[in-house]
């Protein structure tokens, strides 16, 4: 086990009016555990709305929770911020504009300690062709990329830090279906070589089929069904899990 998520719950305020007065709540999560297998896969799905990136958010402490804990390799969850990394649905804002590609990916060298400033450049470089780049990138600012690009600058981004775990948010979704299928290759890929352990995030069940070993089905904030992909996709226990494999079809 590497990750175990117990009870996690997370309240919303709903604020109006410009004294921000709070005119209700919403309860995005509502005690989600599960506990996550090293070098597995853990596909979540669900309907858009169901918490799923709240979720991711504060696996990585993007966001705390309202309750609750999570267990990184028996480690409470402070003390793990360079194992854990993220990948975001949308690359054209997970970059910043202004930064040039080299500066993006020195970033999380310089922040984890990770290596001499003299050798971030070859390792730029070895994590940009890693991902399908080559150097001419380096000097590069993201506007200059397509989406599908930049994905894979995100991507050597967050493997920088040589992480054990990588929350993916829907991160190909908003891309084209040739590109998808090629990122997909490459979190396969990526996976064997660093055995990193992955929480895939989609609501493209055909996707969860291909990548998932063990699925687990949200909504409204809690996790309705969980199993492996096998069982998820041949014999579903909810009627939920049964109409999202019907509407995918
Ligand atoms: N910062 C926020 N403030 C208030 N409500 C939020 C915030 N973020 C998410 N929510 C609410 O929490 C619920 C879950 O959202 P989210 O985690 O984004 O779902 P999903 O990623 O599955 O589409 C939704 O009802 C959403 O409106
Ligand atoms: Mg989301």
């Amino acid at each position: 086990m590497i990750l175990e998520a117990r009870d996690i719950s997370k309240e919303f305020k709903i604020e109006q009016g410009m004294f921000k007065s709070e005119a209700g709540r919403t309860l995005a999560l509502d005690k989600v555990s599960f506990v996550l297998d090293e070098f597995t896969t853990l596909g979540v799905v669900g309907e858009s709305g169901s918490g799923k990136t709240t979720l991711a958010k504060i696996l990585l402490g993007l966001v705390p929770a309202s309750s609750g804990e999570i267990v990184f390799n028996d480690k409470f969850i402070k003390d793990f911020r360079k194992d854990v990394q993220i990948i975001f649905q949308n690359p054209y804002n997970s970059l910043d504009p202004k930064m040039r590609i080299k500066d993006a990916l020195y970033e999380p060298l310089l922040i984890h300690n990770i290596l001499p400033r003299r050798s971030f450049r070859l390792k730029a470089t070895e994590l940009l062709n890693r991902v399908g780049l080559d150097e001419s990138a380096l000097e590069r600012y993201p506007v200059q990329f397509s989406g599908g690009q930049r994905q894979r600058i995100c991507i050597a981004r967050a493997i920088a830090c040589e992480p054990k775990l990588l929350v993916l948010d829907e991160p190909i979704s908003s891309l084209d279906l040739t590109i998808q299928a090629k990122l997909l290759e490459l979190f396969l890929e990526l996976k064997r070589e660093f055995n990193l352990t992955y929480i895939f995030i989609s609501h493209n069940l055909c996707v969860i089929k291909y990548i998932a070993d063990k699925v687990m089905v949200m909504h409204q904030g809690r996790v309705i069904e969980e199993a492996s992909s096998s069982e998820i996709f041949a014999s579903p226990s909810q009627e939920y899990t049964r109409e999202l494999l019907e509407a995918a079809k």
